[in-house]
């Protein structure tokens, strides 16, 4: 606005100078008319200027959901359900996708055909064209009918239990704010990471010890209630080996956001060996330092929520520790499992993990230190 002149110069001024008409709500003619004008032009073209910022902004953010590593995206499927989700997804996008480009196309066909020109005499107004009417009305529903019976279908074939009895059953314990996953069959209790063959069925049966969670492994399949009182169940086959990343999609407290979990997803032998080592009870430490380490947590209040298996530790309340020095994360997925990030989570849990029910238990540094060898020792 501080440059009239120079705004002027440009194309909308010149036009606008040229056909000696006003931009709406500038006052038409007389005194103050010009001032109004160069006002009104300038206003227009920092309007259009907002515009194209705009468009560039929104088409970056758009562009940048293309790329980059998502391990939470449903858009690269790994299992069955989830691969029958996605088609799902990709047939309803194609559909908004040509409903987007008829509307938008008659709509700039619209705006260019009638556009206000010098000289043009006032478009003919239409009311009521019987079959612009019925056109616009049937479309749509047909577009819905398309949509909606690809969609009941997927709903009745990932919600119908397995013929064949499962290979596998996973039962799953939502908790206030971690995962327990046991294995009944085969006399597996561990936390925060599960392990499944690849190609094997398996049989998701959950539960919740308090409020309402939700299961949701977004490249294995979609998300399912976790409701105290019932059993709720998805069925599964991973097609491919990898690390599937999950989250509690179901507001549940304090630490919702960070109620996460892992699925390793093995070959048949690697899993094999993932079971024969995880039945086994805790190895007892070897090394001075972590058998300090043991020390401590048989001595402290960690025995009193945590189990492992092989030792007086019974508690049930918080996370089965027995191998736990074989699992990737830590604190339900938070981070990674490294002496560094043990050492925060046992030093100062309630700021890594708000809300938390682990407390932090006064230790001295080189307490600390013993602990974490011994945790971390238990494979
Ligand atoms: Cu559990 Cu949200």
């Amino acid at each position: 606005m501080g440059r009239p002149n120079a705004l002027l110069a440009g194309p909308v001024g010149r036009v606008d100078a040229r056909e000696g008409r006003t931009y709406r709500g500038a006052p038409g003619r007389g005194p103050g008319g010009a001032n109004a004008r160069i006002r009104n032009v300038s206003i227009e073209l920092l309007n259009r200027r907002f515009l194209v910022a705009a468009t560039l902004v929104t088409g970056l953010a758009v562009l940048q959901g293309c790329g980059g590593a998502y391990p939470q995206s449903a858009l690269h499927p790994a299992s069955d359900f989830a691969d029958r989700l996605d088609g799902l997804f990709m047939q309803i996008f194609w559909w908004a996708m040509g409903v987007f480009v008829v509307v938008m196309g008659a709509l700039a066909y619209t705006i260019i055909r009638w556009r206000e020109r010098p000289g043009a005499t006032r478009p003919r107004e239409m009311h009521g064209h019987a079959l612009l009417e019925v056109g616009w009305t049937l479309a749509p529903a047909l577009i819905l009918v398309a949509i909606a019976i690809p969609t009941i279908r997927t709903i009745f074939v990932v919600d119908r239990p397995p013929d064949e009895p499962a290979s596998l059953t996973l039962e799953v314990v939502g908790r206030q704010w971690w995962w327990e996953f046991r294995y009944p069959e085969l006399g597996i209790t561990t936390a925060n990471e599960a392990h499944l063959p690849v190609g094997r069925r398996v049989d998701v049966r959950l539960h919740s010890a308090d409020v309402v969670h939700s299961f949701w492994v977004p490249r294995l399949g979609g998300k399912r209630d976790v409701v105290p009182g019932r059993e709720n169940q998805i069925w599964f086959t991973p097609d491919s080996v990898g690390v599937f990343w999950g989250q509690c999609a179901e507001y549940c407290g304090t630490a919702h956001a960070l109620m996460g979990f892992r699925v390793v997803v093995d070959d048949s032998t690697t899993f094999d060996e993932w079971v024969a080592a995880q039945q086994a009870p805790a190895t007892p430490p070897r090394e001075a330092q972590a058998r300090a380490g043991q020390g401590v947590f048989m001595s402290n209040a960690c025995v009193s929520c945590h189990a492992i298996e092989g030792t007086v530790a019974r508690g049930v309340f918080g996370p089965n520790l027995t191998h736990f020095g074989s699992r990737l994360t830590l604190g339900a997925g938070l981070l990674d499992n490294t002496p560094e990030n043990l050492v925060r989570w046992i030093d100062s849990t309630q700021t890594v993990k708000p809300g938390n029910h682990m407390p932090e238990v006064a230790l001295t540094e080189q307490q600390v230190q013993q602990l974490v060898t011994y945790l971390l020792s238990l494979r």
